[in-house]
């Protein structure tokens, strides 16, 4: 029995029945609704001119996020709301201040990028109601991270950023589109079979157990940032979808035994959000992960159970001790995140896991730590290396060094050479030197076209000189990294 996907789209609610279940919003916006304002650059989510805005209800609480329609699936639109720059049309036949602010700051030439941008700046204009104001310069900088423009240069869509705040007012009912979604929510598990392939959204982690384990083949769906790919670029079937963003159990952010546990559901913005509240050092890091669409879509969860040997998220994770959480149908089971990663794409799985939970340890007392991502671009680009450095101090002594690396290896992984060359020096210059020698034992990168062998090696070692040149400017004492701590546990 397949129920058809139900979400509000231009005031009114859209039922679906008929299209595969890895058709993308998209596809179906240009092609079923003939809704052509929506562009398509990439079809990867890198461009930005598919740009939209989806709302949900997130813990009964109405969430609107940019997101790129190129990757989305359709039932993943199931019980939300979808707004195109259609919907920025005004009914007196006047523009939105967004259009107008373009229009009036020259940020528009061929167009092509415009629609996207335009809903970029929508997505930051509702979140500046009730502020007074123009949003400042970062905030713009974040939300257009996902849009390129061939044509204008950038500034003039900066300034329509800020002119659009100054032109009269116009509202977002909020409460009504609340109301809306409220009857769209489903009670039990979304179940949807189109062209042989079935597409299911359980809503409990009882629910998901049990449908994993029916379904051991089926592909398991998060924010479609990786699995969109392989069907807008690799043409895979896909095979039955589970989708785990309905999960309820899945989708919490929590603190207790020292640690914060972040539900396999929670996206990569709300999940950066809380260990970034913890580590400030990670604020770089989440900016510059992907684009903020990308971040409002994909998950922490998603990124570790992917593994990719130059993702982001995992050196950091490692170098901090952090947790994988698995659930199977025997139960949980909890890992360290480094002994999780077997080889090349190859992790520990147990028949019918998925990701339950991260949990990531809070800073320790006397702790150093530190990431850095290299890449060609500041914005929306892979890395060539990613370091992350966690070191643990027993008065000027190193006892606890966690050294770890993406990009330098099949998998994001610990430089235990590195790290045995740190634990019970003291933080100088010579411990530092040689530890940087350590790490020519511990990794044979690989040259490819983002950089080649010898460039990572070279970063790599003067990654760690400038973590210690960051981290050694005051005496190395008890008292010294104790008011660290106490910095980065207040911030
Ligand atoms: C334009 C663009 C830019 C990007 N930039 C960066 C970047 O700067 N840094 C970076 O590190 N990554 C980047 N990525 C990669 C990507 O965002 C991550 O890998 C992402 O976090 C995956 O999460 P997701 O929720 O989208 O997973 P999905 O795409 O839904 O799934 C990814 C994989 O994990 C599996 N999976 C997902 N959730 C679970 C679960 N709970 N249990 C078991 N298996 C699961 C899926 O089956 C699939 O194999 C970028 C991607 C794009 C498209
Ligand atoms: S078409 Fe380029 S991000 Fe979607
Ligand atoms: S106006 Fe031409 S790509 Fe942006």
């Amino acid at each position: 029995m397949s129920d058809p996907i139900r979400f509000y789209y231009q005031h009114q609610v859209h039922e679906v029945d008929s299209v595969a279940p890895t058709k993308t919003v998209l596809q179906y916006l240009r092609e079923d609704l003939h809704c052509t304002g929506t562009k398509e650059g990439c079809a990867e989510g890198d461009c930005g001119a598919c740009t939209v805005v989806t709302g949900e209800l997130v813990h009964g609480q109405l969430e609107m996020k940019s997101v790129n329609a190129c990757i989305q699936f359709l039932p993943a639109l199931d019980g939300k709301a979808l707004f195109t720059i259609e919907d920025l049309k005004q009914q007196n036949a006047q523009l939105h201040p967004v259009q107008q602010a373009l229009v009036e700051c020259h940020g528009s030439q061929c167009g092509f990028c415009t629609p996207g941008f335009a809903m970029s700046l929508w997505s930051l204009y509702l979140s500046q109601e009730g502020s007074s104001g123009s949003p400042c310069r970062e905030k713009i900088n974040e939300t257009l991270s996902g849009n390129l423009c061939r044509c204008t240069g950038y500034r003039p869509i900066i300034d329509a950023a800020r002119r659009m705040t100054e032109l009269p007012k116009v509202a977002f009912d909020r409460a009504a589109l609340t109301r809306q979604l409220n009857d769209l929510q489903r009670t039990d598990m979304f179940v949807y079979e189109q062209h042989g392939q079935t597409f299911y959204a359980p809503r409990t982690l009882e629910q998901l157990v049990a449908v994993r384990a029916q379904h051991p083949l089926a592909c398991i769906l998060s924010g479609s940032t990786d699995v969109g790919l392989w069907v807008t670029k690799q043409m895979r079937a896909l095979g039955d979808i589970i989708y785990i963003r309905q999960v309820a159990e899945l989708s919490h952010i929590s603190e207790s035994d020292g640690k914060i546990h972040i539900g396999a559901a929670v996206s990569l913005n709300d999940a950066y959000a809380a260990v970034t509240g913890h580590y400030p050092q990670l604020q770089e890091m989440w900016q510059r992960f992907a684009s903020l669409p990308i971040r409002n879509s994909g998950t922490l969860g998603g990124s570790v159970a992917n593994g990719s040997p130059i993702g982001d998220s995992a050196p950091w994770m490692i170098a901090l001790s952090a947790e994988i959480v698995l659930r199977g149908p025997a139960g949980q089971r909890v890992l360290l995140l480094e002994n999780f990663y077997l080889d090349y794409m190859k992790k520990d799985w147990q028949p019918g896991e998925f990701v339950e939970a991260v949990r990531i340890p809070l800073p320790q007392p006397q702790q150093q730590f530190r990431t850095y991502k290299l890449a060609k671009r500041y914005d929306q680009d892979i890395s060539a290396v990613c370091a992350a450095y966690a070191i643990t101090f027993d008065g000027d002594r190193i006892c606890n060094a966690h050294i770890a690396y993406g990009g330098m290896a099949a998998t994001s992984r610990r430089a235990p050479k590195a790290e045995a060359a740190l634990n019970g020096q003291l933080w100088t210059q010579a411990t530092i030197e040689q530890a940087m020698q350590m790490l020519a034992l511990d990794y044979t990168p690989l040259s490819d076209m983002r950089a080649s062998d010898n460039y990572r090696m070279t970063t790599a070692q003067n990654l760690l000189r400038r973590f210690w040149l960051e981290t050694s400017g005051t005496p190395v004492s008890m008292s010294v990294f104790a008011a660290g701590c106490a910095d980065v546990s207040n911030s």
